[in-house]
């Protein structure tokens, strides 16, 4: 698959309504700033009429971003809510999906909860580490909780069902088996290697369970958002220097609209560089992401889900 140039992807999005649907269902997580918010103002610049669901923590943030999403498209059966949700906790992610369990369809779910921190291991209420959970953890729980949902979207009504995780394909490989929640070996090093390879697992394992849904992990390169704003200031102090390589969030917006939308990633599993092209072949061929790995991790994610949910 050849990666498409800017032009292509902009002329494509003029358009989206016409292959996505002029009025479709979208949950954005992790959509009060960065690439999920611009992400979705995209949305309801380029469709009729979209239902958008903002997820994050912050009510502020929530209030500005529905604003803007009002203002970018007014028409008044154009709809925005903001559903405030923590994500480091799995409870959390239950009591999203049960508010969005009562749609009749979902077209796209956009995931891209998360936070920069050097700090090492820091334990939820529900034992998990907070930046496991943000990243992987929560996010798959959600989307095995809308999985019937999705289903029902792509199988019955023949639409568009679509989940994308952004977080930074091309670090998969051998993990730590004997401690996958990385309770005792957390280091920020395994941790980022056990996102990253747990997400791609879980996208082609989805994929192979859910034909007709799509399921991407996207890399967003470089972008200048607020991911930075948790790290110690003498980090924050290199900042306008850093900035001057990072592509700007509404042209990363425009990347991120059309492969949520765009034909080409229709169903089935992608893992795509910050090019949108495709790194699947490469990330296979570290031998982790077989099905034995599919299923060992994600039985694993299921007694973590569980003993989560108990506490
Ligand atoms: N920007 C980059 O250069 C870059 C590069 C590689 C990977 N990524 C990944 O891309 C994803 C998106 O990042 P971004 O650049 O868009 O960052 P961002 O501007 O900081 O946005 C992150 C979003 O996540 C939400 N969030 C953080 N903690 C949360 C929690 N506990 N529960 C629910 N929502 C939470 C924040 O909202 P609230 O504060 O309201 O909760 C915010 O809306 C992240 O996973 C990041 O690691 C980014």
């Amino acid at each position: 698959m050849s990666k498409p140039t800017i032009s292509e992807i902009l002329h494509a999005n003029k358009t989206l309504a016409t292959s996505f649907g002029s009025s479709p269902v979208a949950v954005f997580v992790g959509a009060t700033s960065g690439i999920g918010q611009h992400t979705a103002f995209k949305l309801a610049e380029y469709t009729e009429s979209p239902t958008i669901y903002i997820v994050g923590r912050s009510e502020k943030a929530g209030k500005y971003t529905l604003d803007q999403l009002r203002s970018l498209n007014s028409n008044p059966a154009a709809k925005y809510y903001f559903l405030k949700h923590d994500f480091t906790l799995i409870k959390e992610a239950d009591s999203l999906a049960s508010e969005l369990k009562k749609l009749d369809r979902l077209n796209l779910l956009f995931l891209s909860p998360g936070y920069l921190t050097l700090s090492g291991r820091q334990e939820s209420s529900e034992g998990i580490d907070c930046k496991m959970a943000v990243n992987y953890y929560a996010r798959w729980r959600l989307v095995d909780n809308l999985m019937p949902l999705l289903a029902h979207t792509a199988d019955d009504l023949k639409q568009p069902a679509r989940v994308v995780s952004v977080l930074q394909p091309g670090n998969e490989g051998k993990f730590n088996e004997e401690d996958m929640g990385l309770k005792n070996h957390f280091t920020l090093t395994a941790c980022n290697r056990h996102i990253v390879e747990f997400t791609s697992l879980a996208v082609l394992r989805f994929a192979r369970l859910y034909p007709n849904v799509s399921f991407t992990h996207a890399h967003p390169g470089f972008v200048k958002t607020g991911i930075m704003r948790e790290l110690p200031w003498w980090v924050k102090m290199a900042n306008p220097l850093i900035n001057c390589f990072a592509t700007d969030v509404t042209t990363s917006s425009e990347k991120f609209i059309y492969l949520s939308t765009d034909p080409r990633f229709a169903k089935g599993a992608y893992i795509l560089d910050k090019d949108l092209g495709s790194i699947k072949e490469k990330s296979l061929s570290t031998g982790y992401l077989t099905e034995k790995y599919q299923e060992m991790v994600w039985n694993h994610s299921n007694e973590l889900f569980d003993a989560a949910v108990a506490k």
